[in-house]
């Protein structure tokens, strides 16, 4: 993003290093370079594999395909450390907001308190929606999924703005992302109140981002919304941990739609798709279920039992992550905004609480998820902290997906502006039929 603060950044060194393939079957050779990170692992730049060897790479679900070069987000899996541009979630988690992290994600920087003033003054003023959006919602069932109505109504945000979606101009790029950002929480809390049956309530631009959502979501003409700081503070924190994650699906998503040049909403409605699937955003909801459907301490074993079973498609939700091989640190975050919460509302002994916990007791000192360095992640607890603020488990990845629009953002920013960006296009190993002539039907068997 065109920075307001110029992040201060360590090009990735193209250095001399290099990594040489030795093609047994032609006799030929080819150095690769390798590319050295700020943190974690060195790259091999294999761009011109194909132009030497006449090869492609195949990585089935990229475990080790680097897709870009990002400053935003680092993950060192075995450590279980994130840091957004470089400081550490835990101490986001405690010290930060959610717009101040937005503004980090942004540009690369933490603002001043001038940056900050103005950066929230210019979300704020776009936290209203065009009142034509709204008809968009009456067009769905009342039991519609409400990840299935914000794929709508954020894709069809595309229909509105024709004055930003240049994204050959940093200006309109700017205005689009910020238009994002400040309505994702008005237009989940639409979603969720439509399937309520309740009026929708507007934004009032005199609370904080994770106030004015709560009481979008909460409140009702009829009487007095009251805030509760702590409930405040802990959903301004969810939305800190759940704001970026390097190249996730979703992201990965946003970036390939963006790289076409299409429309930055349809983009990030591409993403609301891709976040919605139960290996993905869609686990907080898929670990309530699970947990609901364990239903006691007794039945965990049975579980355990299925979760290890090849033939059994059942997995522990929550569990286990592509890139984090120790305890995700968000959710160590999440467990202890869990107990806060439960204080905050007098619940004191909660079940499905104790439930998880004696659940990952039991899972983390057994030999199959030891061995598999599989942990709890970011969506293990979550469930259980929105569940208690009185969200119902559909409206779980919706939340998820307020605070990633920032990451999303972010990241769609940084890929056009990088001036190595082309349009993504995969490769693939074909597999199928041989060239064959067509045979007119009469002579088929
Ligand atoms: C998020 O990418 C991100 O950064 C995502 C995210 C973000 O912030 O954007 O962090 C958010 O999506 C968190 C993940 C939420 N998903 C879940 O909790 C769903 C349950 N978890 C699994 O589906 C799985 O762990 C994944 C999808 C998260 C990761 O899968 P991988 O990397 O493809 O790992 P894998 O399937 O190759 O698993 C390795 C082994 C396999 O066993 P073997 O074939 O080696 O014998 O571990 C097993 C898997 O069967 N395994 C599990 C398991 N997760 C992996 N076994 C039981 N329960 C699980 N949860």
């Amino acid at each position: 993003m065109a920075a307001q603060a110029e992040p201060k950044t360590v090009p990735a060194a193209a250095s001399r290093e290099s990594v040489t393939l030795h093609d047994n079957s032609t006799g030929k050779q080819l150095d690769l370079p390798l590319l050295s990170p700020t943190l974690g692992n060195k790259v091999v730049d294999i761009r011109k594999l194909h132009s030497g060897l006449d090869y492609f790479t195949f990585d089935p679900g990229y475990t080790a395909t680097g897709s870009c070069e990002s400053k935003i987000t680092f993950i060192d899996g075995d450590k279980g450390v994130l840091l957004y541009r470089g400081y550490p979630i835990e101490e986001l988690a405690e010290h930060s907001d959610f717009m101040e992290t937005a503004y980090l994600l942004l540009y690369g920087e933490l603002p001043t308190a001038k940056q900050r003033v103005d950066f929230v003054g210019a979300i704020t003023r776009h936290t209203m929606v065009h009142e034509q959006l709204t008809t968009f919602y009456r067009g769905f069932r009342r039991d519609a999924h409400p990840m299935a109505v914000m794929c709508g109504v954020v894709g069809a945000l595309s229909a509105f703005y024709h004055d930003s979606t240049d994204i050959s101009d940093p200006q309109q790029r700017l205005i689009a992302s910020y238009r994002l950002i400040a309505k994702m929480p008005t237009m989940a809390a639409m979603a969720f109140k439509y399937s309520l049956g309740q009026p929708f309530v507007f934004p009032q631009n005199r609370l904080s981002y994770a106030e004015n959502f709560l009481r979008m979501a909460f409140a009702v003409p009829a009487e007095e919304y009251k805030i509760s700081p702590v409930l405040a503070k802990a959903m301004d924190r969810i939305f800190i941990l759940h704001a970026d994650h390097e190249q996730n699906a979703s992201t990965s998503t946003v970036r390939l739609a963006g790289s076409s040049g299409a429309n930055p909403f349809a983009c990030i409605a591409a993403g609301i798709a891709s976040l919605w699937g139960p290996a993905h955003g869609g686990a907080n909801e898929a670990v309530l279920k699970m947990l609901h459907e364990i239903g006691d301490k007794k039945r965990i074993p049975e579980f355990i039992k299925r979760a290890k079973d090849k033939d059994d498609p059942f997995r522990l939700m929550g569990f286990g992550h592509r890139v984090y091989k120790n305890y995700d640190p968000r959710a160590k975050v999440m467990q202890r905004t869990c107990r806060e919460v439960l204080d905050e509302l007098g619940v004191h002994d909660d079940p499905i609480l104790a439930l998880a916990m004696e659940l990952e007791r039991i899972a983390l000192s057994d030999d199959y998820f030891i061995e598999r360095k599989l942990y709890p992640n970011v969506d293990f607890y979550s469930g259980i902290i929105l569940k208690a603020m009185g969200f119902p488990t559909a409206m779980f990845t919706v939340l998820f997906a307020i605070a990633r629009t920032v990451g999303w953002v972010a990241q769609w920013n940084e890929m056009i502006e990088d001036p190595d960006q082309k349009i993504g296009r995969p490769r693939q190993l074909y597999t199928g039929a041989p060239q064959r002539a067509y045979v007119p039907v009469d002579k088929r068997k």
